[in-house]
Formats: C-alpha cells, sequence, structure tokens
C-alpha cells in the first residue's frame, strides 16, 4: 500500500508515545507508524500490544543519539514527517546526572532536526517538535506562561528541553525546516512510569508503603489527561501554523499534597479501606533541589485558533487512571521488577 505519510514517531514506546502511537495507528490507517525507540527503562513494548500487528505500524529500536541510527530509519522508510517525543524525562533523574539529558534531549534533537533538513527537499513536510512547560521556569501564585513567557529554565530536565526547542526554532529561522512544537503541562493517565508523582502514589497506597511528598507538598502542578494532550498534538501537527508554539494544559492546578490527600480518599473506597486509612501513610521527606513552585499553562491560543479543548474532569481522568494501574498488575510488575527497585532505594530510602 502507497502510504499518505510515513510518520517517525520517536519515543513511541514511553508513556505519552504509546498513547500518540496508537492514536494515528487506529485514526489513520493511510499513514505508517515507524516507532522509532532505544527501549530505555521508560520504554516499554507493552505499552503497544494492540497495536502491534496494525499493517500501518512498525516498530525500529533506534538510539536518536546515533546518527546512523537515525538516518538508516530516514533511509529504510522515506520518513515524510517527525513527531518527536523521545526524551530523558525525569526531573529527579536529572538531577543525580544531567549528561544523559544533554545527550538525547539536545543531541538527540540535533540529529534528527539534521537528518530532517538533509532528507527533505521541497515538497511538504513536518517536524512536530513536543516538549514541555518546564522550560518557562517556575511561576509564583500569579500568573500562566503564555506562549511568549520568555525561557528560564531552572533544572537539568528543563534546561535540557529548553536547549532542545532552541534549536528546533534555530533550524526553522536558519534553514527553513518546516517545525512545529508544543509545550504541555504535566500529564497523568496509563502506562505512566511510576517513578513519576501520580503513579507513585497509587502504587505506594496499594501497596501501604510510605507516601514520599516533597518539602511541604505545597508545590503546583497542572495536571491533563495524557489522551488529551495527545488529541492536542494531533490538532496541531495537522492544522498548527508552520513555525510555531503552542501551549497545551487544562487549567486544573493541584496541590502536590491536595492530589496526593484525594488520591489516598479515592483508593480507600477502592480499596475497601476506612476513610483516612491511606492518609496515614504521607510522609514529608527532603525536598527536590532547585523544586519549582508552580506550573500553570495558558492554552487560549490553542484553543482559540485551532479549536482544541480539554475532554474529560481531572476526577473522571484520575478515576480512570487508578482503575488501570489497579487492573494491570502484569504490567506493573514488569516496569517495577530489576532496575526500578535499585532506583527506588537510591531515591527514597534516606530522603
Ligand atoms: P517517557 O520517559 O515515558 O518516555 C520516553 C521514551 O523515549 C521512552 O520510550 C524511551 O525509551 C525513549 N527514549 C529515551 N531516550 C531515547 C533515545 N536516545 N533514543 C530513542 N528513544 C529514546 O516520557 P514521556 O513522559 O512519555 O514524555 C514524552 C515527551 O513529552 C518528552 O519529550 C517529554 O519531555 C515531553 N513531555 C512530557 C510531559 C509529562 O508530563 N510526562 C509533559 C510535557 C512534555
Ligand atoms: P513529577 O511527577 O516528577 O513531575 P515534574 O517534576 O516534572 O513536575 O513531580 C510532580 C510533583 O510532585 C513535583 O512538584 C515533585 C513532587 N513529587 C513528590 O512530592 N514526591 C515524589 O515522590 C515525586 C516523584 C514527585
Amino acid at each position: 500500500m502507497e502510504f499518505k505519510k510515513r510518520i517517525l514517531v520517536t519515543g513511541g514506546a514511553g508513556f505519552i508515545g504509546s498513547h500518540l502511537v496508537r492514536l494515528f495507528v487506529h485514526k489513520y490507517p493511510d499513514y505508517q507508524i515507524i516507532n522509532f525507540d532505544k527501549l530505555t527503562y521508560a520504554g516499554n513494548l507493552e505499552n503497544l500490544r494492540d497495536v502491534e500487528n496494525a499493517p500501518n505500524y512498525i516498530f525500529v529500536k533506534g538510539d536518536i543519539v546515533s546518527i546512523s541510527d537515525v538516518k538508516a530509519a530516514f533511509e529504510t522508510h522515506g520518513i515524510t514527517d517527525v513527531i518527536h517525543l523521545a526524551a530523558e524525562s525525569h526531573v529527579d533523574r536529572s538531577i543525580e546526572g544531567p549528561m544523559d539529558f544533554v545527550l538525547t534531549n539536545v543531541v538527540g534533537t540535533v540529529n534528527l532536526l539534521q537528518t530532517s533538513k538533509d532528507f527533505w527537499k521541497g515538497s511538504e513536510h513536518v517536524f512536530h517538535h513536543v516538549s514541555t512547560d518546564e522550560v518557562y521556569g517556575s511561576l509564583g501564585e500569579e500568573g500562566f506562561f503564555t506562549e511568549k513567557t520568555p525561557f528560564d529554565p531552572r533544572s537539568p530536565y528543563s534546561a535540557s528541553k529548553a536547549s532542545s526547542d532552541h534549536f528546533v526554532s534555530a533550524f526553522y529561522h536558519t534553514y527553513g525546516l518546516p517545525i512545529k512544537m508544543s509545550n504541555c503541562s504535566n500529564n497523568y493517565g496509563s502506562h505512566h512510569f511510576p517513578e513519576k508523582l501520580i503513579p507513585l502514589m497509587i502504587l505506594n497506597i496499594q501497596n501501604n508503603k510510605p507516601l514520599p511528598v516533597y518539602g511541604k507538598g505545597e508545590n503546583i502542578r497542572d495536571w491533563l489527561w495524557v489522551e488529551d494532550h495527545v488529541r492536542a498534538i494531533d490538532v496541531i501537527f495537522h492544522t498548527g501554523t508552520i513555525g510555531e508554539s503552542y501551549n497545551v494544559g487544562g487549567l486544573n492546578e493541584w496541590t502536590n499534597i491536595d492530589l496526593v490527600h484525594f488520591l489516598c480518599r479515592m483508593m480507600d473506597d477502592k480499596l475497601g479501606r476506612e476513610n483516612g486509612t491511606s492518609e496515614k501513610l504521607i510522609t514529608y521527606v527532603t525536598d527536590r533541589k532547585g523544586h519549582d513552585l508552580r506550573y500553570a499553562i495558558d492554552a487560549s491560543k490553542l484553543e482559540n485558533e485551532l479549536g482544541w479543548k480539554p475532554s474529560i474532569a481531572f476526577e473522571e481522568g484520575l478515576n480512570r487512571t487508578v482503575d488501570w494501574y489497579l487492573e494491570n498488575k502484569d504490567w506493573i510488575e514488569k516496569v517495577t521488577s530489576g532496575a526500578y527497585q535499585t532506583y527506588y532505594t537510591n531515591m527514597y530510602s534516606d530522603r
């Protein structure tokens, strides 16, 4: 079959990438989706069992830091477009060791940009770079991040993502590479690796383990259902303006401690525990170094220009997320055995 587009989705085996691959494989049978992923600790083909035999899906194991891996994928599959999600994504890991973040997030992104520039001549292409609101730094109690907010990254993770965003923009301005960018707030949903706040808390509540809240738990995050994020990428990829960036978020700010209390109450109900049981597991631990106080997104550009809106309320999304974790013990078993145990001990045992 002659496909209309052959899209290289990098990081398609990760949390957000797997949701995006699933959406595109089902919604666009006339596109070929080439999932290019190194399968680090965060990448898991279990996330994609339901699409692996689809006629328009291919998996390629590769490293974006290797220019030869990237070129081979472009040559073999005649790539027409890129949706770039591959990244080292966890702030705590970036504090422990920034170099993998520089390599994958900066060097890997430049390899993809360079290869796209070399391969794409003339006709219509899109390089969609997926990024984070963390590039804008930390807000005080008031205000929102807009697309015009100056970058002010504070963690090694956000510094590496900001750098990658600047390179994407530089390739547009310097070489005319047809890029689009999106900067999204914190995502939650199924298949989220349990180093991140929401899945970590769900698993610890289930297993009666301490719930490590950093500092006083007063930091604020703006949470968005992962399926709404991938719908936003779909809309921006297809109808966004070349050279523009779009903020993605759901006006859904929670302090960490309120969110953990909410999860405790929801899970007490689901697990048939007396109300208040899980809250006793809350343990305040040493704060994260350089912990950003507040993130909050103004997504009005995306809403007004491209007509995107979040589809479900946070309570409903969390409800579905908790149910997914309670029902998918095999997945949890797979991702938390081995290296995860060492990570968890190093990060939390003396905190
Ligand atoms: P994730 O850590 O769950 O997945 C990252 C994926 O990239 C994994 O499948 C991993 O194997 C792959 N990968 C890592 N290094 C690679 C390399 N060198 N070559 C090829 N593949 C590699 O991350 P996520 O949460 O799904 O985030 C995806 C993207 O979205 C990232 O760019 C992240 O910065 C961005 N983002 C995430 C959030 C969030 O809340 N999770 C919010 C906004 C933006
Ligand atoms: P995280 O899920 O790591 O996302 P990010 O740092 O990219 O926003 O953390 C979300 C918030 O939860 C952040 O303020 C740090 C906090 N946090 C805890 O309090 N305890 C934890 O064990 C983790 C992983 C995060």
